[in-house]
């Protein structure tokens, strides 16, 4: 099944509360809240505190995706506030294991990412104890990029050897990139840009299901 997860980063923040519930009423599956800390990537964006507030204006899943450094440090919080995805990058950590036991302990679902220059193979050994991998498809740090095709390749080989684990891309899907990410074998779709930048959102986020 084909899950949409439309990302807020594109939403107007100063109504982020009535951008998820028309997400929500627009048959989004999933909400993706992009956390970035200025180290990791170079915008700060928003911390546990926002994930603690839209969660009162949704009942969709919240999938915290974390571009942060030392993401150990924080999960805590983000799961306290109601996140129920805690996506992870590979590159920050050293010890893959012990963050998606923390994450697991914490009754959270777990995800982990990798940028477009890292190799699949940095992960392979830890993907059977996640709940997701995350495929960045662009450089992680700003909405409206163009897919870079090469990471497609990494979701076709992922997908042979997982048959049945969510693997999410994101950054750059939009009505001529979809249908390359879907046949590869991705099942959970981000994307922002493409959502928020038409009028009918609920026609965006069907044509995202192919
Ligand atoms: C980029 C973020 C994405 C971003 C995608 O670092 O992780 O979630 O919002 O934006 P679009 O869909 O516009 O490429
Ligand atoms: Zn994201």
């Amino acid at each position: 099944m084909i899950k949409v997860s439309p990302s807020i980063l594109a939403g107007d923040f100063a109504k982020l509360g009535e951008e998820v519930k028309m997400l929500e009423n627009s048959g989004a599956d999933m909400i993706h809240m992009d956390v970035m800390d200025g180290s990791f990537v170079p915008p700060i964006t928003f911390g546990a505190q926002m994930v603690k507030t839209l969660r009162e204006h949704t009942k969709l899943p919240l999938d915290v995706h974390l571009m942060i450094e030392n993401p150990q440090n924080h999960i805590k919080d983000f799961a306290d506030a109601g996140a129920d995805i805690i996506t992870y990058h590979a590159e920050t950590i050293a010890d893959n294991r012990a963050v998606i036991s923390m994450i697991k302990e914490l009754g959270v679902k777990v995800g982990v990412s990798i940028k477009p220059n890292t190799k699949l193979d940095e992960i392979m050994d830890i993907v059977d104890l996640c709940d997701m991998v995350l495929i960045m498809t662009v450089e992680p740090g700003y909405g409206g990029q163009e897919l870079i095709s090469e990471t497609i390749e990494k979701v076709r080989l992922l997908r042979a050897h997982a048959l049945h684990l969510d693997i999410q891309v994101d950054g750059g899907i939009n009505d001529d990139t979809i249908a390359i990410a879907l046949e590869a074998g991705a099942n959970v779709i981000v994307a922002g840009s493409y959502i928020f930048g038409a009028d009918d959102k609920k026609a965006q986020i069907e044509k995202l299901r192919g």
